[in-house]
C-alpha cells in the first residue's frame, strides 16, 4: 500500500450552523493529492492543508477540459461512527470516466484509503444533523503546460471535502421542469456516460434559459430525434406509471448514477416492478391523460430523490400528482437516506 504523507494545516476551521450550509460552499481544512508523470506512473500521494495551488496558464485542462470527478458522501452515524456511501462503486466508476477520459488509470485502494484518512484527519467538518453530510469531489485534471492538442502526460488528482445541508435552497419539494427541445446535452458514443467537466458545461446555457422561464431544470431528450428522455438536470429520471416505475436504459450517453441504481434495488427489493428501457415523452404525456402517470422524480447524490411535479413540453403543461411529492418518492428518499445514515440495516453492503 503507497504510503500517504501528511501535512497538517496550522490553523483548523470549525463548523457551525448545520441548518446554515447550504450546497458546497464551505471546504474543511486538507485535501489529498496525487500526482501523475507519465512513465512514472500515480506517485506522491499526500495530504496537505486545503488551499490554492500552482497551475501552469498553459495546462491543459485549462484549454481542452481533459478532467474527470466524482461526487460522494460520508455521514455521521447516530451512534457517532462516520461512513461513506457505496465509496468502491464511486471509485470505479472514477476509473470508467478517467478510462472515456483517455485518463492514466488509478487503484481504487489507494484512493479509498486517501479518502479515508483525509475524513479521519478532518473528522469535525462531518455534520450530524438528519439531512447534511460531508459531500466528497475527487478530480483529475490534466496540467503539462502546452497548448497543442493530445492526450497529457502529467495529472493531478486531488480529493476536496465540503459539509453540506440540502442541494436545492427550497428542500425536498415537486420542481417545475421544462422538456428540452432545442438543446441536447450528450450524444451516444460521446461522453454522456462520463463524469466530466464537458458534459457539465454543455448543460449551462439551456438550464440558464429555463430559469429565466421561471423552470427548475430542464428535462433532456436524445440527441439524435429528441425524443427519448435521458436525464433531468443533472440527475437521472425515473417515472412511476401504472404502478411500474420506468427509468431510461444506460445507452453511453446517460450517466450510470450510483443513486440510480440505489433506487432500482431498493424499489425491486420492496416488490415494485422496475424496468430500465427506452421511454418516449409521447409515452410520458400520453400517460399522463391516461390518468397512468403517478410520479416523475430525479435521483443523484446530492439531492438524493427530487420529486417533479410539473413538465411543459412545446407549450403543453402536465401536473404530476397533484404538484405534490409521490409516494414512492418520499419512501425513497427516506429510505436510502436512512441506510445512508445508519438507521436501517445496510442489508446491500452499501455503506463503507
Ligand atoms: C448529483 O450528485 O446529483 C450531481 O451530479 C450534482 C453535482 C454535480 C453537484
Amino acid at each position: 500500500m503507497t504510503d500517504i504523507a501528511v501535512t497538517l494545516a496550522e490553523k483548523r476551521g470549525t463548523l457551525t450552523a448545520e441548518d446554515k450550509l447550504g450546497f458546497g460552499k464551505i471546504f474543511t481544512d486538507h485535501m489529498f493529492v496525487m500526482d501523475y508523470v507519465s512513465g512514472k506512473g500515480w506517485h506522491n500521494a499526500r495530504i496537505v492543508p486545503y488551499g490554492d495551488f500552482d497551475l501552469s496558464p498553459a495546462a491543459m485542462v485549462l484549454h481542452y477540459g481533459q478532467a474527470i470527478f466524482e461526487g460522494m458522501k460520508a455521514f455521521c452515524t447516530d451512534d457517532n461512527r462516520i461512513v461513506v456511501y457505496r465509496p468502491m462503486d464511486h471509485w470505479k466508476r472514477f476509473n470508467i470516466s478517467a478510462d472515456i477520459l483517455s485518463i492514466p488509470q488509478m487503484d481504487s485502494e489507494v484512493l479509498n484509503a486517501g479518502l479515508n484518512k483525509l475524513i479521519e484527519i478532518d473528522k469535525h467538518w462531518v455534520p450530524k444533523s438528519l439531512g447534511t453530510s460531508l459531500y466528497i469531489r475527487p478530480f483529475v485534471i490534466s496540467t503539462d503546460p502546452y497548448v497543442g492538442v493530445k492526450v497529457a502526460d502529467q495529472y493531478t488528482m486531488f480529493i476536496i471535502t465540503s459539509p453540506v445541508g440540502a442541494y436545492y435552497a427550497s428542500g425536498f419539494k415537486p420542481v417545475k421542469i421544462k422538456v428540452e427541445d432545442h438543446f441536447v446535452r450528450a450524444v451516444k458514443g460521446g461522453l454522456g456516460e462520463a463524469k466530466t467537466p464537458a458534459n457539465y458545461a454543455a448543460s449551462l446555457k439551456a438550464s440558464e434559459v429555463a430559469k429565466k422561464e421561471g423552470f427548475t431544470q430542464v428535462l433532456w431528450l436524445d440527441a439524435i430525434e429528441q425524443k427519448y428522455i435521458e436525464e433531468v438536470g443533472t440527475m437521472n429520471i425515473f417515472f412511476k406509471i401504472d404502478n411500474e416505475i420506468i427509468t431510461p436504459e444506460l445507452n453511453g450517453s446517460i450517466l450510470n448514477g450510483i443513486t440510480r441504481r440505489s433506487v432500482i434495488q431498493v424499489a425491486k427489493d420492496w416488490g415494485m416492478k422496475v424496468t430500465e428501457r427506452r421511454i418516449s415523452i409521447d409515452e410520458v404525456f400520453a400517460a399522463h391523460e391516461q390518468g397512468k402517470l403517478q410520479e416523475v422524480f430525479g435521483s443523484g447524490t446530492a439531492a438524493v430523490i427530487s420529486p417533479v411535479g410539473e413538465l411543459s413540453w412545446k407549450g403543453r403543461n402536465i401536473v404530476v400528482n397533484n404538484n405534490q411529492t409521490g409516494e414512492t418518492s418520499q419512501k425513497l428518499f427516506d429510505h436510502i437516506t436512512s441506510i445512508q445514515q445508519g438507521r436501517v440495516a445496510d442489508k446491500f453492503g452499501w455503506i463503507g
